[in-house]
């Protein structure tokens, strides 16, 4: 297990990596550590808690999770636990600028956890959808829900961004986070042409499907897939236009036999003086 981290932590590298990449890991962060010693339990419990079954996908190889972990809005698992804080909780606020409480809360985490075999097929999907979870790691933008059938998109949900904090040991083979090195910039032209002679409060209403599929081909075809691993204690921060997935499960992946299992925190802003879609859109 890693111990207290030595790396010195430069909040202006990382913020480069961040705005360029459209992600970044910080390292190991002993205040982390406590809250996934605290999480990881909960989390196993609600991953066996019958009324979370439902959660099961993909021939039982993923535990979707979505607001599975009990957390209250300052990220505590335990009343008198700890709260979600430390080296990523800062750079949030002094490089994002974005402080919880005032610009976001913390909503219940999603525990996402996959399984050897990932992903198996599942009833409803389809064989497209099915062969696009595998050959490109059902890549996505959160935030614009496919609805009905014909799945078009909408902005549904305006997330500050998505913190990821590994709860067990995995390898990159065990079905990593991938996210596309400076897609975020990319779908932000795309919605920025979709959005500009409409106010935000009516962008909900705008279908932009085709916008999105026709951008998520050119960044298929020109950013880098990059797998995003991090270990226990450890975590990821990803822009909250960046385009990502999970990767399928390696032949010779390793995890703990709790699978591999992350907390994904994807808050939404508070709109506050600006509209939140406006903050979606704009913000660094
Ligand atoms: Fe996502």
């Amino acid at each position: 297990m890693p111990q207290t981290s030595s790396i010195p932590v430069n909040f202006d590298e990382l913020a480069e990596h961040f705005f360029t990449k459209g992600w970044c890991r910080f390292p190991f962060d002993p205040q982390l550590a406590t809250w996934v010693a605290e999480a990881r339990p909960q989390a196993c419990t609600t991953v066996n808690d019958p009324e979370f079954a439902v959660w099961l996908r993909y021939g039982g190889t993923w535990f979707a999770g979505v607001n599975a972990l009990a957390n209250d809005t300052d990220g505590r698992v335990d009343t008198n636990g700890s709260a979600l804080i430390g080296m990523a909780i800062d750079f949030i606020a002094r490089k994002l600028g974005l402080e919880v409480g005032r610009d976001f809360a913390w909503d219940r985490g999603q525990v996402s956890v996959c399984y050897p075999g990932y992903p198996q097929p599942m009833d409803g999907e389809t064989d497209g959808a099915f062969r696009y979870r595998v050959k490109r790691d059902a890549a996505h933008l959160d935030g614009l829900h496919p609805v009905g059938a014909e799945r078009r998109r909408h902005l549904n949900e305006t997330h500050a961004f998505i913190l990821g904090i590994p709860l067990t040991e995995a390898d990159e083979n065990a079905s990593p986070l991938i996210v596309w090195d400076g897609s975020h910039e990319m779908i932000r032209e795309a919605m920025l042409h979709c959005y500009e002679d409409v106010a935000p409060e009516h962008w909900v209403n705008l279908d932009v499907t085709d916008a999105y599929q026709t951008v998520r081909r050119e960044i298929f075809k020109s950013c880098p897939r990059t797998i995003v691993q991090a270990r226990p204690g450890e975590c990821y921060l990803v822009h909250r236009l960046a385009l990502h997935g999970v990767a399928p499960w390696g032949e010779d992946a390793k995890a703990e036999e709790d699978g591999r299992m992350i907390v994904y925190f994807r808050p939404e802003l508070i709109a506050g003086e600006k509209q939140s879609s406006a903050s979606w859109l704009h913000a660094p």
